[in-house]
């Protein structure tokens, strides 16, 4: 335990073995077919510069996320020699082209507009350029829709200099697998691919690599379940929890009835309680929608956060504890073993991607196994 173990307000634990072992996990589960990773949003908040290099490590070769500067993160976590693929998937800013080219990141064209300035890039270098294509299958967010793909089919004149290394589209309902919505997008997915070049196809996030070997294609896209979400929420968690938190318990006070406790008064103590003060906040990412509805751990009994969380605090009524197992500079466990993140999310009202790509810079960052957590009680 370092010094800063010790005084820090909230440590964050990364089990970057875990990272792994569900990438591995994923892998399998895809093969002859290759498992990238999505490692957007500073690796959905777990960071990026160490989930890079551990994936990379395992074997990953394809990297995802939703802004150039991400990828240039990801390109300074696999170092200058990695032949990894990154793949950008918002598209091709005006005057990006060179950069996209200079890292070696692959922008993923959205729009007919970007395929054709990708095109001119290239005819002006006189080399063909690697790219992703995105065909929109149903979500109408981003990516060739009906009209462009059949544009597109009927001239495929307009990818001349353009190597296409993957055709992609993205499931908009793939964690309800009671939706027709799924096999509707397959079925687009195959209708495109029939009219357009070989490349390889990339259809499946986390949760679509659970609707079975069709929905598989060249190159799997999970994201959420490398860190631990459940990519099947109708069914156990396949996959292994990859953080925990633990927050400092800053005071210990015994409250007499009738008494109110945080801001707006928003809890009313009934009875004689004992209420701990944690050192975690909104501005830390523990949201605010977890007031009077979340809960934390200590020693595996659960104890409810009482009135508004504030932006550095939590208040917490440790009543139904046995005395003693909270202590002013103990710590008290938010997410992990005893609270997976989608029991948080569910408590907040959310979902366990909104939690984890939360988790606020302020909070001392540990990258270790979580199963035992910091040994600091
Ligand atoms: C295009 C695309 N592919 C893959 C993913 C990964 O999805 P998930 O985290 O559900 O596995 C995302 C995430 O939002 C995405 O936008």
């Amino acid at each position: 335990m370092t010094d800063l173990s010790r005084r820090a307000a909230a440590i964050l634990t990364v089990d970057l073995g875990a990272v792994v072992a569900n990438w591995t996990r994923l892998r399998d589960r895809v093969a002859p077919a290759e498992c990238a990773a999505v490692v957007k949003a500073d690796a959905y908040g777990l960071g990026v510069a160490h989930v890079v290099p551990a994936l990379a490590a395992a074997g990953c070769a394809t990297f995802v996320v939703a802004q150039f500067d991400e990828a240039l993160a990801v390109r300074a976590a696999l170092g200058p020699e990695s032949p990894a693929r990154v793949l950008s998937l918002g598209g091709l800013p005006q005057g990006t082209e060179a950069a996209f080219v200079a890292n070696r990141i692959l922008p993923v064209l959205n729009h007919l507009g970007e395929v054709a300035a990708w095109q001119r890039f290239a005819r002006e270098r006189g080399e063909r350029l690697p790219a992703v294509v995105h065909i929109d299958t149903g979500m109408n967010r981003l990516g060739l829709g009906p009209d462009e793909l059949d544009i597109l089919a009927n001239e495929l004149d307009r990818l001349d200099g353009i190597d296409v290394q993957v055709w992609m589209t993205h499931l908009a309902c793939a964690d309800e697998f009671e939706s027709p919505m799924s096999a509707q997008q397959l079925g687009r997915f195959q209708t495109a691919l029939a009219r357009l070049p070989a490349a390889e196809a990339s259809f499946a996030n986390s949760s679509g690599i659970f609707h079975g070997k069709a929905f598989h294609f060249d190159l799997a896209r999970p994201g959420c379940a490398l860190y631990g979400v459940n990519p099947t929420p109708h069914l156990a968690n396949p996959m292994l929890g990859t953080v925990r938190l633990d927050a400092r318990v800053l005071q210990l006070r015994s409250v007499d009835a009738p008494m109110t406790v945080g801001y707006a008064a928003a809890h009313r103590v009934e009875r004689a309680a004992r209420i701990a003060t944690i050192a975690v906040g909104y501005a830390d990412g523990y949201l605010r929608s977890l007031s009077g509805r979340g809960h934390v751990y200590v020693d595996g009994i659960a104890a409810p956060i009482v009135g508004r969380i504030s932006m550095d605090l939590i208040t917490v009524d440790v009543t139904g504890l046995p005395e003693g197992t909270v202590q002013p500079g103990g710590l008290v466990e938010l997410i992990g073993p005893s609270r997976p993140v989608d029991v948080v999310a569910a408590e907040a009202g959310t979902i366990g991607y909104e939690v984890l790509t939360s988790l606020g810079p302020r909070y001392h960052r540990v990258y270790d196994r979580v199963s035992s957590g910091p040994d600091a009680r």
